[in-house]
């Protein structure tokens, strides 16, 4: 298979990674790479219906059904959308992939780790990224972000969030060639500079 480069961007609701994730698809554009901009839940087609249910849901939905809805949701992901860009030779910038749900439905929601990594494992076909990075914030400046309107995953309190913070900074800490960390209480256009910085390295 051709190879390009998947990179994903990782952090706390509010922590700013969507907003760099399009000023790196910019810059790279710029430079004349090919690049596919995805997202997790809900890149298109099924995953948006499933992005509807995770989302808005408002009835009672177990962890472990949680889990399975952004597995299968990854999994339509991988196959579909992110493994044929990669073989097309493309730059894929995805917003959120596997260590979401090692952070929220692992360390969140208090599911059996190693049980998420060999779900993830399967809905992936083992497929990896080659650069993860985690845009890290303190959970009331992430909280004052996201606003009064809050998503279904959003209203899951300063304590859910307070554990998916602490997972994925040891998740970092696990895997520290492939996971970085940016402090992203910097501004706009310094974080955009360390992110290039972890591009360019690549
Ligand atoms: P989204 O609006 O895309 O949030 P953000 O802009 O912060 O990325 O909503 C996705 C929500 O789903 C977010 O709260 C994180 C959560 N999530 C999980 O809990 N597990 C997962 O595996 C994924 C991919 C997302």
């Amino acid at each position: 298979m051709t190879k390009g480069l998947f990179i994903t961007f990782e952090g706390a609701d509010g922590c700013g990674k969507t907003t760099q994730i399009e000023l790196l698809d910019k810059y790279l554009r710029e430079k004349g790479q090919q690049t596919l901009l995805t997202r997790e839940p809900g890149a298109k087609g099924l995953g948006v219906k499933l992005r509807e249910i995770l989302l808005n849901y408002d009835g009672e939905v177990s962890p472990q059904c949680e889990s399975f809805l952004f597995l299968a949701d990854r999994a339509q992901h991988v196959d579909c959308i992110i493994k044929p860009a990669l073989k097309e030779g493309k730059v894929v910038l995805c917003d959120r992939h596997t260590d979401s749900t090692v952070a929220y439905q692992g360390y969140g929601r208090g599911l059996d780790l190693s049980r998420i990594n060999m779900l993830n494992d399967i809905a992936t076909s083992g497929l990896k990224p080659d650069l993860t990075i985690v845009f890290d914030i303190d959970v009331e400046t992430s909280m004052q972000r996201v606003g009064k309107e809050k998503d279904r995953m959003e209203s899951s309190g300063v304590e859910f969030f307070n554990k998916v913070r602490e997972g994925y900074l040891e998740i970092a800490e696990k895997e520290p060639n492939r996971v970085k960390v940016i402090n992203s209480s910097d501004t706009i256009e310094n974080i955009h500079k360390k992110v290039v910085e972890l591009i360019e390295k690549l």
